[in-house]
């Protein structure tokens, strides 16, 4: 039988478990990336486990979230990042390099190569062919560390892509029609691999786009074949090298297969507040535009940003609609320079922005109350752009431009002949000088970290019985944007988990805080999907610090659950979704922790003696983690 690109590359980095759906295995890592958002709090657990150098191939550092500066946090955050990967062998990426995404594609992934991050949006590299997937910090450091990844064996579907882009329809669109069809739920446990006679088609950048926003599917990953598209990109970037070839055997058996007929698509739009909420654009035709934000890790390329001064040139955005601009990597701010391409963008009124994350997670660039903004990122999630009632659409960099001259939505057939479809120019300027590669020998290193890095405290033992109440009920899709809001304030304090955990649900909830340190420990009861969004790992953290102790909900994100387990809080399922109503806050509730099985139900007592049976789909080494209190403490324990 025929293997799939997933299969090949799972196979060769097999470690332990059977290649069967749903059975764990454990993989080489080949390469990490951490961010700063997320990698303070990583390295700071890399240092924990004591093992010197990374042993991975490639692990690279980036500081690419929180690069305003306010304040001392963030400029020691930055430093000890600096240091730490200099003693530990990693490579660093200092504040306004880039985006680590589009960073990672352009300098260091490689096709058939394994990389995890502690970001969501990993899955980017897989547009040249990496299995590249986002995961929580901890896992990131014990990857360093040389140690396997562990996910359970996904099922692989087969996007069959036919026909050709045309018109105004890019990259972004493919991924949103997706995501109009499947849901932000349809992806979990999954691969989504990309075939068929549409991939040729498809330049690198539109590929990363498409597996960039796979991560809004829940899918463990999404991935591309690598051919002489991605031969010829990494051959621009200087990386010929590291090119090989990639795809599925003909005869490939898949878990399910979906087909796109890309001919079909037109420019699309996800709408306010979840990524699939899609329609097309002009259904909305005649709705006013108060900001475009074009950037981010989805739509920060050089095509991207080329098309967008394209479409800009000689023309001027109205005075009421603010537009940002950020590009992804300052390779791509050379080449526009270069190009004669940074002045179009400016003539036409744009702002440019520093090389980082910035709006997408609410560093500047907030829209005004209850103003909509057209972004060509990711997620667009209740209160992610800093505005509360901001009104977030996700469209791609050409849609956006275009709709930023014109101030409001308009219809896609109004707006005249579609930019040319770009591709890289002979010539790409290196920005390899710009990264910090580690000496040789980093013993003599003096790892430098400022007052706002709090040492990782100790976490229990899980109990035998836990008597704890619903101390927050939430509903479905809750995102770890609720539980953990971003925005500087917020995320300066990523090194001090007593002074992060003020936050949690802190816009959800303003009283849960208080709850959890008047009776010290507690649950949560959630709906469908809950955690999903982004790997922030402080969402379990900062939950564990207050004394949380169960999760128990309809359904899980995966990067959550992982960071759950990985911290040592209890990721209950109720076994009739209906016992969700009859739980309320307040409601006090006995659960037999040492008697729960992996995959086994246990009955939890509610007060007034109701029984409420929860199951888990956790492993047997899961199991174990959560009981050690975490996965540190079963690293330091030979559990893990
Ligand atoms: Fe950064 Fe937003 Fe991507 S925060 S890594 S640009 S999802």
């Amino acid at each position: 039988m025929g293997k799939n690109i997933t299969r090949k590359i799972i196979e060769k980095h097999l470690v332990s478990g059977e290649m069967v759906p749903g059975r764990e295995v454990g993989l080489r890592i080949d390469q990490t990336l951490t961010q700063d958002a997320t990698g303070t709090m990583a390295w700071l657990q890399y240092e924990a486990i004591g093992i010197g150098r990374v042993r991975t191939d490639l692990s690279v550092s980036y500081v690419d979230h929180n690069t305003l500066q306010m304040g001392f946090r963030n400029p020691d955050d930055h430093r000890f990042l600096r240091t730490v990967a200099a003693k530990s062998g990693a490579v660093f990426s200092p504040a306004g390099t880039g985006i680590c995404h589009q960073l990672h594609l352009e300098n260091f992934a490689k096709p058939g190569a394994t990389l995890i991050g502690s970001d969501s949006h990993t899955p980017t590299a897989g547009g040249i062919g990496s299995m590249a997937m986002g995961a929580g910090g901890l896992s990131v450091a014990l990857a360093m560390a040389g140690e396997p990844y562990f996910i359970p064996m996904p099922q692989v579907v087969k996007v069959e892509l036919t026909g050709e882009l045309t018109g105004w329809a890019q990259g972004k669109d493919v991924i949103l029609e997706l995501l109009r069809r499947l849901t932000v739920k349809g992806g979990v446990g999954k691969v989504f691999e990309y075939a068929g006679p549409g991939v040729a088609s498809l330049s690198v950048p539109d590929r990363a786009t498409i597996t960039n926003m796979g991560a809004e599917l829940g899918a463990t990953t999404s991935i591309f074949p690598s051919d002489e598209t991605t031969r010829l990109f990494l051959a621009k970037m200087g990386r010929e090298g590291d090119w090989m070839e990639l795809i599925a055997d003909a005869d490939a058996e898949y878990d399910d297969v979906i087909t796109i007929d890309l001919t079909a698509l037109e420019p699309l739009v996800a709408q306010p507040h979840m990524p699939d909420q899609v329609c097309k654009v002009k259904e909305l035709a005649g709705k006013k535009i108060d900001q475009v934000a074009i950037g981010s890790c989805t739509n920060s390329s050089y095509s991207d940003l080329k098309n967008t001064a394209q479409i800009l040139s000689g023309k001027m955005t109205p005075p009421e609609t603010d537009l940002l601009i950020s590009p992804g990597s300052k390779q791509v701010m050379k080449m526009l320079a270069r190009e004669g391409l940074i002045e179009p963008l400016l003539d036409a009124g744009a702002r440019l922005l520093e090389c980082s994350c910035g709006p997408c997670i609410g560093m500047g660039g907030s829209p005004i109350s209850a103003g909509v903004s057209v972004r060509t990122f990711n997620r667009n999630f209740e209160g992610r752009s800093g505005t509360q009632d901001g009104q977030v659409y996700l469209a791609s960099a050409q849609t956006a431009a275009r709709l930023a001259l014109d101030g409001e939505f308009t219809d896609p057939a109004t707006w005249g002949p579609a930019p040319e479809r770009v591709s890289l120019p002979e010539d790409v300027p290196s920005i390899r000088d710009l990264f910090v590669f580690p000496p040789e020998d980093g013993s003599s290193v003096e790892v430098l970290r400022g007052p706002n890095i709090v040492a990782l405290e100790d976490f229990d033992k899980l109990p035998g019985t836990i008597e704890a109440k619903v101390l927050l009920k939430v509903e479905d899709n809750i995102t770890t944007d609720h539980i953990l809001p971003a925005g500087a304030q917020i995320t300066a304090l990523r090194s001090n988990i007593p002074a992060i955990s003020e936050y949690i649900f802190s816009r959800v909830d303003e009283g849960f805080v208080g709850r959890m340190k008047e009776h010290g420990k507690g649950v949560i009861l959630g709906g469908e999907n809950y955690g999903q969004g982004s790997s922030r790992e402080h969402a379990a953290l900062g939950p564990r610090h207050l004394g949380v102790k169960a999760v128990i909900v309809k359904s899980l994100a995966r990067i959550h659950r992982a960071n759950l387990v990985n911290f040592g809080i209890l990721p209950l399922l109720l076994a009739n979704p209906e016992d969700y109503d009859r739980m309320e806050l307040g409601t006090d509730l006995t659960i037999p922790a040492s008697e729960i099985t992996p995959g086994g139900t246990v009955n939890l007592v509610t007060g007034d003696g109701a029984t409420v049976p929860v199951t888990n789909d956790l492993t047997k080494k899961e199991l174990e983690i959560i009981q050690a209190g975490g996965l540190l403490n079963a690293v330091r324990e030979g559990k893990s």
